[in-house]
């Protein structure tokens, strides 16, 4: 499997149109599906986009809980990269981002799946929120997986905000960012410094360390039941401020037997080992309850 190639998103960073917005770069990175399976996790094609996203689809759904009867809410999803492997393990899965060019091609991606619905986010922050347009208190499982990382303090918290309202009251959020304390961060991070033409693109990486992330769940009111820095991720899980004590003693317990397969192992390339760690029998406690 090819790594990823950094030169690459570099230059697909330097998006050459006049419009500085986040969702314009990402508009202009959907208009290749090559550029776009590339960006999403270093991807190299088909193949690449549905073995990583059946590893991470299948290591959420076990660490998380999802079960067949769980509406379940990615938010960034991109090329449904993930959602597609996700929509088969719960009743409905819904993927959202800011970019069309991305959503139509995750359309076509997943039209064989009836339980996969996409929506565009036209605009955030009028409300309050990240997540304006979407219902209170509809998903039990939200995931957020590389998308803090191209974002700012105050867009991560207006999208913390929207999953702690759309959140039901016993369900579960998972979070991931740049872990700005691994040496391969640090690299990565030096580099971009370096780079005076990636300052100025609106969502260059940013770098954040644990207490940043407990401070933005902290702000918009979820509970960290599970964090872990080991990896170039800061990645958590998250429950609502509401959520019953029955469901919270769940959720530790089976974060303290599945969690560990989440963290990444190896470089920055999110490399998935031939052997990924997440046997059959994992996937189905976590992803086959509803139906045993
Ligand atoms: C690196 S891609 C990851 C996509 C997907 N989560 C995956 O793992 O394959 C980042 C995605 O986040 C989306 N995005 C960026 N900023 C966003 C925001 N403020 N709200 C929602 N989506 C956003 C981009 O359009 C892009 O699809």
């Amino acid at each position: 499997m090819k790594a990823v190639d950094w030169t690459r998103i570099t230059r697909l960073w330097a998006y050459p149109g006049r419009n500085r917005s986040a969702r314009a770069r990402w508009e202009y990175i959907g208009r290749s599906q090559s550029d776009a399976t590339h960006m999403m996790d270093g991807s190299a094609g088909e193949a690449d986009l549905r073995r990583r996203g059946g590893r991470m689809a299948r290591t959420l759904a076990a660490a998380l809980g999802i079960t067949r009867d769980q509406q379940v809410l990615e938010v960034g999803c991109g090329l449904g990269r993930v959602g597609r492997e996700m929509a088969p393990l719960c009743a409905t899965y819904t993927g959202v981002d800011i970019s069309r060019s991305l959503l139509r091609r995750a359309a076509r991606r997943n039209r064989h799946l009836p339980n996969v619905t996409l929506r565009h986010l036209a605009r955030q922050g009028d409300h309050g929120d990240g997540l304006d347009g979407l219902e209170d208190g509809t998903w039990d499982r939200i995931y957020c997986h590389l998308v803090l990382l191209h974002l700012n303090e105050a867009a991560i918290l207006s999208l913390l905000k929207g999953m702690r309202r759309v959140l039901a009251a016993d369900g579960l959020v998972y979070l991931d960012a740049w872990n700005r304390n691994h040496p391969h961060v640090m690299e990565l991070s030096r580099g971009e410094k370096l780079d005076p033409s990636l300052q100025r693109q609106p969502h260059r990486s940013r770098f954040y360390g644990r207490p940043e992330v407990e401070g933005w769940l902290a702000a918009a009111s979820l509970q960290a039941v599970w964090i872990s820095d080991e990896s170039f991720l800061v990645q958590v899980v998250a429950a609502h401020s509401d959520c019953s004590p029955e469901a919270l003693a769940a959720a530790r317990e089976r974060l303290a037997q599945n969690a560990v397969h989440l963290i990444p192992r190896g470089r920055l390339d999110f490399h998935v080992p031939d052997d990924d760690g997440v046997s059959a029998a994992e996937t189905n406690r976590g992803a086959g309850t509803a139906e045993s």
